[in-house]
């Protein structure tokens, strides 16, 4: 996926079936690993985070076979101690479970470097410092870092300086096979840190706390393999329900929990749109112009990060939004660089700190350049939205979280193409 191309302006409705989480099947993936056993996955998104992961474990030794019907098998027998290629890793936040995972199962882990969409720094220093609180060595150089507790590693009390998701998925996976009892403080709450304990716990491991920022976990000698169903990708969710909204609707994203949903579909009642929830489905309608508001992301269950970008898009669209909308972020130093990119199709944002105001505008197409995943997923809702043809290069970014984009927005009603 390299380029999109939209023909933008039509309404967009109907039904999109949602697939499986990216950001709980990585954990779950890497996780296996402290298994050593088989684990078979179901709903897992074929979108190339998950298929680089496949790659990496595949290199450490691991066993992989797409079943008939869509599972995914694997088979952690065979994987190996060891360093993966920088190649492999660079580019995926993922990799960094791998420190978890392979110091649970082996007492030593390497990792050269790990990458992901580029919001300013992204330190890992509160995986590291839990490690070492669990009784691990870390040593760490240009060439990466090296984590080790030949040992094994001891449950103690690990308090966060921040609700790290990343910190909390790492170090969950590492107390479930350290000897005793480990609490996180200051825990990550999102849905995937959950489904992740789920998981552990499916495997053979004692976690309690989940959902509350303080997480106990009884460590097992041993993990064993389990079967898995990747819970729905509320990110991919929340960016249909606001193509939806940017484009009239009414759109159903089908396979969701509304649950994770909840703090996206209160600011669109805030917005005058209409929503209606049902057990696993959720439909938005948008037939008038709606309010623009204030959001503030923060941890689950604040304003989710992820769906900042497409808040701002959806703001920006004159004719569509009214009044001053307001996005503040509050988890990544550096998430706004789509917006120089919405402001080439005349989109008005100011930016003073960590708050993007926007003024809608009436918005024209253009040639566009993603600069990550939301970040172009944005710049996909505003284009769908805005009447000619605009282009999105660098769109492989967007491959990263969006599974079957091409089908999933044509079934809507879009003229895109993907190439
Ligand atoms: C996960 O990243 C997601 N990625 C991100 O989604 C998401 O934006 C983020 O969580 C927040 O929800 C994956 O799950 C693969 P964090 P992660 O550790 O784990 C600071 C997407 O679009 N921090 O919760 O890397 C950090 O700098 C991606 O799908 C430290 O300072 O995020 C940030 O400001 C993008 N030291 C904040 O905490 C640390 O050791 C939250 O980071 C760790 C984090």
């Amino acid at each position: 996926m390299n380029k999109i191309v939209v023909n933008g302006g039509r309404r967009l409705s109907g039904e999109v079936v949602i697939g499986g989480s990216k950001n709980a099947a990585l954990p779950l993936l890497f996780g296996g690993i402290a298994t050593g056993e088989v684990c078979i996955f179901s709903n897992l998104p074929r979108v190339s985070d998950v298929l680089q992961t496949l790659e990496i474990l595949k290199f450490l030794g691991a066993r992989i076979r797409f079943l008939p019907g869509g599972d995914v098998r694997v088979d952690y027998s065979a994987v190996q101690s060891g360093r993966a290629p920088v190649a492999l890793t660079a580019s995926i936040r993922g990799s960094t479970y791998l420190l978890g995972s392979m110091l649970a199962r082996f007492g030593r882990a390497e990792l050269a470097a790990a990458g992901g969409c580029d919001f300013g720094s992204r330190p890992i220093d509160q995986h590291l410092m839990g490690f070492e609180c669990l009784g691990a060595k870390v040593s760490s150089n240009a060439d990466g870092v090296v984590v080790e507790a030949p040992n094994g590693l001891c449950g103690t009390v690990i308090r966060l300086a921040m609700p790290s998701v990343g910190a909390t998925a790492n170090l969950m996976i590492a107390a479930s096979m350290a000897r005793g009892e480990t609490v996180i403080e200051n825990a990550a709450a999102e849905p995937h840190v959950a489904a992740l304990a789920a998981f552990l716990c499916d495997a053979g491991a004692e976690i309690t706390g989940v959902g509350s920022d303080r997480i106990r976990i009884v460590g097992q000698p041993e993990l064993h393999g389990t079967r898995n169903v990747i819970i729905p990708d509320m990110i991919e969710a929340g960016t249909y329900l606001c193509a939806g909204v940017a484009c009239g609707g009414p759109v159903r994203v089908r396979a969701v929990c509304p649950s994770h949903l909840h703090p996206l579909l209160n600011a669109f009642r805030e917005m005058g749109v209409k929503v209606e929830t049902g057990e696993h489905h959720v439909t938005v309608t948008a037939a008038e112009p709606y309010q623009n508001i204030s959001v503030v992301t923060g941890p689950f269950p604040a304003f989710p990060t992820d769906l900042h970008p497409q808040m701002t898009a959806l703001f920006a669209l004159g004719g569509r939004a009214e009044g001053e909308g307001a996005v503040t972020e509050l988890v990544w130093e550096s998430r706004f660089r789509y917006t120089q990119e919405l402001c080439r199709m005349g989109a008005r944002i100011d930016i003073a700190d960590r708050c993007a105001r926007i003024t809608p505008q009436a918005l024209h197409a253009a040639k566009l350049r993603s600069p990550d995943l939301r970040g172009g997923a944005a710049l996909l809702l505003a284009a769908l939205a805005t009447k000619g043809k605009s282009e999105i290069t660098n769109a492989a970014t967007i491959g990263r979280g969006y599974e079957h984009l091409e089908q999933k927005l044509r079934a809507l009603g879009a003229h895109i193409s993907v190439s």
